[in-house]
């Protein structure tokens, strides 16, 4: 059997002796050891009161009710980066930027906890990360510094905890996957240089909004379900599980489509996910992978962002799909 490769061996080679990768890899590592941290929280379920119970009245700034597993893991990851050399965190659960370590050269943005709705019914959730260079003589204004398109990322990835505790992640170079390991404690490189299949038979969207869709989106999902018989000559699986890193996950795993487009509801005109700790880690990764990620037409990576919350429609994945998806657009 070959040498085994954990994290930090992988980031030893990866960041050799440039300071600014060094930075990178520390800020990486501490996210994964928080991410070790949730993973045990979440592995008690019920045993763990309360995980799921709505904190306060006030919604985060997004429009999200706050569980507490949200805040529980923002904090966890927030106290993991302190030490590190990221100057200020942006967080789907705190309306403003959170200051670090003020001699910091790096903004992180986090979803902290990806898939709330999942949390009490054992279903993988996660934690997804976007990591931006930061100059202070550049971006006086922190939030400069994280209102930048995608392009700019120099590292991201999630965390997924499910039945194992999976990172995928990406430093510019291919997307990998560690595998936490129970035993020795470490992330262990399970798959380098991930590619997602070009084409592929498989969807992910929430149906239940099929009502309140526009035209492009309801004809896909149409020509779908219409499989062989219909325009795309071929039978399409559907699967959605509601937390996006275990869709993505799959996604990586099988190829496959997600979308979350923009609907006719109240507060949903962009969808529901949010740009900046969302979209843009995960559209990264996907690039990485041979996958593609846009809006629906525009790549996600090239979007200006004009609010750290914003949402964007996403539709990511196998390549081929995400420029068929295009075409309905
Ligand atoms: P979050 O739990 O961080 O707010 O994100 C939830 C997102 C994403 O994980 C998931 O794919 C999607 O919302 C599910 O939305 P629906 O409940 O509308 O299907
Ligand atoms: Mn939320
Ligand atoms: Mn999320
Ligand atoms: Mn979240």
């Amino acid at each position: 059997m070959s040498e085994l490769v954990t994290l930090q061996t992988y980031l030893g080679t990866w960041a050799g002796s440039d300071a600014a990768r060094k930075a990178v890899a520390e800020t990486v590592t501490a996210i994964a050891e928080a991410g070790i941290g949730i993973a045990e929280l979440v592995a008690r379920g019920p045993l763990e009161e309360g995980l799921a119970r709505i904190r306060g009245t006030d919604p985060n700034a997004g429009g999200d009710a706050q569980k507490e597993l949200d805040v529980v893991a923002e904090e966890r990851i927030r106290a993991a980066l302190l030490p590190t050399p990221a100057a200020f965190l942006a967080s789907e659960e705190s309306e403003e930027l959170i200051p670090l370590n003020p001699r910091g050269r790096l903004v992180v943005a986090v979803d902290p906890l990806d898939g709330s709705s999942n949390i009490d019914t054992n279903v993988s959730v996660g934690t997804i990360y976007s990591i931006l260079p930061y100059d202070p003589a550049v971006h006086a204004d922190p939030v400069s510094a994280v209102m930048r398109p995608g392009v700019n990322q120099v590292a991201a990835g999630f965390l997924a905890y499910g039945p194992a505790t999976i990172l995928v992640a990406t430093f510019g170079e291919g997307t990998q996957v560690f595998v936490h390991d129970r035993r020795s404690g470490d992330f262990v490189l399970a798959r380098a240089a991930v590619e997602i299949p070009v084409e592929t038979k498989e969807y992910g969207v929430n149906q239940s909004n099929a009502r309140q869709w526009h035209a492009p989106m309801r004809r896909y999902v149409e020509d779908c379900l219409a499989g062989k018989e219909g325009p795309r000559g071929k039978d399409f699986n559907m699967r959605w599980v509601g937390s996006m890193v275990a869709d993505a996950f799959r996604i990586f795993t099988r190829g496959g489509v997600y979308v979350y487009p923009g609907d006719k509801r109240k507060g949903y005109e962009n969808g529901r996910l949010r740009l900046i700790y969302e979209a843009n880690p995960v559209a990264f990764l996907v690039e990485q992978a041979n996958g593609g990620a846009t809006d629906g037409t525009t790549r996600i990576l090239d979007i200006t962002p004009h609010h750290i919350h914003q949402r964007i429609p996403l539709v990511f994945g196998s390549k081929a799909e995400v420029e068929k998806i295009a075409s309905y657009y």
